[in-house]
């Protein structure tokens, strides 16, 4: 199963990924691309670390979309891989009908809480604002409707009382970081060997 990640920062999660991978624990999926919106961003600096291809894709002149030219450019670079699936892991701009035409059911995308709770930005702090007691990260399909696409699977994360932005960050990291590559590997197991 051929993956092409999308990322906008830091690349936590496409690492850990690529690590699974490393350790034989992706199923039949493999990472044969990284595309950045964002030439300075983290996940760019994996493709030496890991051996794969990563590339910045510019998707000016928009700041929160893929729109336009840039959207044509990411379509036809992203066939170009002729990938199976498509992994969001902190790509931070709203995809349109053309791209999710162009991939229907093979784009997932990572989300730091139990969605349909907290959608949009900032998924852990509304969470820790709220007060709720339980929250979590979500791997969905990506549809139209942003963050509202079909869950493949949740991890709940409890927010302790002592607990800060930082420590629960952390802690919704740490379940991202097995959550996302558990469903990729589950995923690939779909694909022939
Ligand atoms: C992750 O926490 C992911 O859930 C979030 O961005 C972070 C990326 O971290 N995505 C969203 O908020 C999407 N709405 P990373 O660059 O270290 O993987």
């Amino acid at each position: 199963m051929r993956i092409v990640i999308l990322g906008s920062g830091r690349g936590s999660n496409a690492d850990a990924i690529l690590q699974a991978q490393r350790a034989g624990q992706l199923g039949r999926g493999r990472v044969v691309q990284i595309y950045s919106d964002r030439p300075d961003a983290g996940i760019l600096a994996l493709g030496p670390k890991h051996g794969v291809p990563a590339d910045f894709l510019d998707a000016a002149p928009y700041k929160t979309k893929l729109d336009g030219d840039a959207e044509q450019h990411y379509i036809a670079a992203i066939l170009a891989c002729r990938p199976d699936l498509v992994v969001l892991a902190g790509f931070m701009r709203v995809l349109k009908p053309p791209f999710l035409t162009r991939f229907e059911g093979r784009i997932i995308n990572l989300h730091p809480s139990l969605l349909p709770s907290f959608p949009g930005l900032d998924g852990i702090g509304q969470a820790f604002r709220r007060g709720v007691k339980i929250t979590g990260c979500t791997v969905h399909y990506v549809t139209l409707e942003v963050d509202g696409g079909p869950i493949i699977d949740q991890a709940a994360v409890r927010v302790e009382e002592t607990d800060t932005l930082e420590t629960l960050s952390a802690r919704v990291h740490a379940a991202e970081h097995a959550l996302l590559p558990a469903v990729i590997a589950r995923l690939s197991e779909r694909f022939p060997g």
